[in-house]
């Protein structure tokens, strides 16, 4: 194990550096960086409400492995969703969370601890900007939300791959874009602007949010063919669940917008975000979309 990297039990110090959202530029923070408490607040309702495609990532993960892999690592798991997703698709492997942030390991051993996982899941504190430590080889890498987040992730993805063992899998999974709540097609006399979310969006892109590369090239280079999947998911939510999400997400893109979106959209934000008719809690018509795309690549035997 290199300096860096520390392995953990179940209590953590320290504070996040995990940005808002989904972490870099995902669920968007703009200039307010949540706390480890939020990020991981975000990361659970977004899991709750649109973790259908866990369950196919880790089934698709689970077909393209040569054999059952006995060792995962879940490279910066956040508060866990992964973890858990990948302990319940894979009963015998033992599962190393790892991720800079102390609070975000702490997050995923309790939540694991909470499911009676903790004899097959270990935290790994490591900044990942630093190298990766020595120590830690897998059957199976999974990084989910989490590549983009790396001052450079195609070293990153080079010594994940070198990092894994033979006939290993790593999958690298990443949100497609925002994910959005309003109907594309607002009620008759809204107050919110038609096309909103997408305007916010563009802007926020613009910004450099939500950016990352296509993955592909950079994996090959590593060493691999590579496989590519789209997982479009509309969530399946209670209305409060949905607003409750909305109100996290579009609270912070209030926050990061405030000087550079259009004055219209961000007045149609504060009717979202305000206790009126048509405010998140009280409209009744959200529906959470959100697509994420799958790269997986193997390792050869040899
Ligand atoms: C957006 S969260 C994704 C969490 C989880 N994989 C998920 O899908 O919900 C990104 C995580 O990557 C971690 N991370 C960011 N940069 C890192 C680095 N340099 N080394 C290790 N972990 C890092 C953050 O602390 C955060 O927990």
């Amino acid at each position: 194990m290199t300096e860096h990297a520390q392995h953990h039990g179940h209590s953590h110090g320290g504070h996040s550096h995990g940005r808002a959202g989904h972490g870099h530029d995902q669920h968007g923070e703009g200039h307010a960086h949540p706390s480890g408490a939020e990020l991981a607040e975000t990361l659970d309702l977004d899991a709750r409400i649109l973790g259908s495609y866990l369950e196919e990532a880790t089934a698709w993960a689970a077909d393209l492995s040569a054999q059952k892999p006995a060792s995962i690592i879940d490279v910066g798991a956040g508060s866990g969703v992964g973890t858990l997703a990948l302990a319940r698709r894979f009963p015998n492997a033992h599962i190393t969370a790892l991720d800079k942030s102390a609070t975000m390991l702490s997050a995923t051993l309790e939540a694991t601890a909470a499911q009676g996982l903790d004899g097959r899941v270990a935290g790994l504190q490591a900044d990942l900007d630093e190298g990766w430590p020595a120590s830690a080889t897998a059957d199976l890498m999974w990084a989910s939300s989490s590549l983009h987040e790396l001052t450079n992730p195609e070293r990153a993805m080079a010594e994940m791959f070198e990092a894994l063992n033979p006939g290993g899998l790593l999958i690298i999974v990443e949100m497609d874009s925002l994910p959005s709540f309003l109907p594309e097609t607002p009620p008759a006399g809204s107050a919110v602007e038609p096309g909103l979310e997408a305007r916010l969006h563009a802007t926020l892109a613009s910004n450099g949010w939500n950016q990352y590369p296509e993955w592909t090239a950079g994996l090959e280079r590593a060493g691999s063919a590579v496989e590519r999947r789209h997982f479009p998911t509309t969530g399946s939510s209670t209305p409060e669940l949905a607003a409750r999400y909305a109100r996290t997400f579009l609270g912070r893109m209030r926050n990061a917008l405030a000087g550079s979106a259009a004055p219209a959209d961000l007045a149609s934000l504060e009717v979202l975000l305000g206790d009126g008719p048509e405010s998140l809690e009280r409209r009744g018509d959200l529906v959470v979309r959100g697509h994420r795309t799958g790269w997986a690549a193997r390792k050869s035997q040899a």
